[in-house]
């Protein structure tokens, strides 16, 4: 039908992208509101279980039902205040507006009535034709409460954005009202919310023109309210943990057991295939390479030993979790990566020196410090509010005010010792103290020596030496530099085997 080979044909397809550019054109909204609308509204299609071709239908709409908007003055669009009855007026003229501009391309009539209806209320009070009930297009219903969503999360001139729990429950209060309420029940559910945040405002205001424009959103996104919104969100348990993978959990209890041998621990590796192709890379990779190539699992894991085997399943697994779904956050996954890499080698180094016990704990104290930075970064790139829109800065500063207590969170989730806890609630200093353990000071400095390689977010020159942890831990400039080297080495290495 005339939706799927809307999408599926290449020249009308740049027709919509050309017909979207002038709807973004209009400043109504930040840009990538309709793309990011759209996707929603796909979800919630989806979720009533409307077939693949209403879907698609609905997707189109959503993404063109305002381009009608454009002969609407920008003083009207960009006015500070209540529209006047007149101006009201104007405003109410573009569903009718937007399906005259689209109306000449045949392959869009199926969706015109979607977009004519796009501001129908439920009980019959919207505009234009005052529809009620079943009598307005389901399509148009989605995008209504879809976009009512969209519109009060995001910041106004004279307000900060909404949190997604008390616009929800605004979405609540209006069933029957504006809204169709199953829709509603569905999109709250898809939105994993629960309702108990009182909800503060009066009635909903449907998008855009009839309430005072908002302004590009960057400006109102503040990294405070965002962390404060990943912490209620990770204490009801709508954003998932990370979860430690099982096979780590059976490597783990399986080496602590004296009576492991190497064959045990094959197969329990074994089970799963891209492990064991990493592991036997790694035993055939120079820093492992013996007289003749390894084969097989139970050959590899005696050349490279039973808690190095540990270390590269750690390794494995965790960086498949610092995988974000979203482009723009692949990125900041890399970085993060990078930087608790170099830091497990650093920390590792550091405690060898030192010629403190077990080694091997340090490096996964390093590798899991900054746990709690993959926890924002996957929270932000997947939820709608936030994705592609925040500035490099603000990340950061989320990940500044957040990243260690959700560290500590997720380690004590994965029943880690309190040592691992400690040192992601207590790694950043720059000041330490007495009482402050040796395994946070070593991760302070590893993770600064990895910073200052280029393995981190900071750009700023430190001078190591100068470092607290470094002067505690008495360590000189010269053996600084001689280790940095080593982590440089190593992570060169290291970048070839994964
Ligand atoms: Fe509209
Ligand atoms: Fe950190
Ligand atoms: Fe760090």
């Amino acid at each position: 039908m005339e939706a799927r080979e809307v999408q599926l044909n290449p020249l009308f397809a740049e027709i919509v992208q050309t017909l979207l550019t002038i709807v973004d054109g209009a400043e109504m909204y930040p840009r990538g509101h309709y793309k990011r609308m759209a996707a929603l509204c796909v979800k919630l299609a989806e979720k009533i279980g409307l077939p693949p071709i209403e879907a698609a239908a609905v997707n189109l709409a959503a993404l063109l039902h305002d381009i009608g908007m454009v002969y609407v003055p920008t003083d009207i669009i960009h006015k500070n205040g209540e529209l006047t009855e007149d101006e009201m007026l104007v405003v109410r003229q573009h569903p009718g507006m937007s399906v005259k501009i689209l109306a000449n391309l045949s392959p869009l009539q199926s969706i015109l009535p979607l977009i004519r209806h796009h501001h129908e209320a439920f009980d019959g009070s919207g505009y234009p034709d005052g529809l009620a009930g079943d009598r307005i297009p389901m399509g148009a219903r989605i995008i209504h409460v879809v976009e009512s969503f969209l519109v009060m999360a995001v910041p106004r001139p004279y307000r900060p954005p909404k949190s997604v729990t008390v616009v929800l429950n605004e979405l609540e209060k209006n069933k029957g009202i504006f809204f169709d309420g199953r829709l509603v029940d569905e999109f709250v559910r898809l939105m994993g919310q629960k309702m108990d945040a009182p909800a503060q405002t009066t009635a909903a205001q449907s998008h855009g023109p009839a309430a005072p424009p908002p302004k590009p959103a960057e400006e109102g996104l503040k990294p405070e309210e965002i962390a404060k919104e990943i912490f209620e969100q990770v204490k009801r348990g709508k954003i998932e943990l990370p979860v430690l993978p099982n096979i780590i959990q059976e490597i783990q209890t399986a080496i602590d057991n004296p009576n492991t041998t190497s064959d045990d621990l094959a197969r329990i590796v074994e089970k799963d295939a891209i492990i064991s192709i990493r592991l036997m890379s790694t035993a055939n990779s120079p820093i492992y390479m013996g007289q003749y190539k390894v084969r097989s699992i139970r050959e590899a894991i005696p050349r490279i030993g039973f808690k190095e085997t540990r270390n590269i399943v750690s390794v494995i697994v965790s960086k498949n979790m610092f995988q974000a779904k979203s482009k723009e956050y692949v990125k900041w996954m890399e970085i993060l990566w990078a930087h608790s890499l170099a830091s497990a080698y650093g920390a590792r180094l550091l405690a060898d020196h030192l010629r403190y016990m077990d080694p091997e704990k340090y490096f996964l104290m390093g590798l899991v410090h900054d746990i709690g930075k993959v926890l924002i970064i996957k929270s932000i790139s997947e939820n709608p509010l936030w994705q592609n829109r925040l500035e490099r800065s603000q990340v950061e500063k989320v990940m500044q005010i957040a990243h260690n207590s959700l560290g500590g969170v997720i380690l004590r989730h994965w029943k880690f010792p309190k040592e691992f806890f400690e040192v992601a609630t207590s790694h950043e200093g720059p000041k330490f103290f007495e009482t402050t353990g040796r395994a946070i000071l070593v991760v302070h400095l590893a993770s600064q020596m990895a910073s200052a390689l280029g393995n981190g977010y900071l750009k700023e020159t430190v001078d190591l030496a100068e470092l607290d942890s470094a002067k505690r831990l008495k360590l000189d400039a010269a053996t600084l530099t001689a280790l940095s080297e080593r982590i440089k080495t190593i992570m060169a290495d290291s970048a070839k085997s994964f």
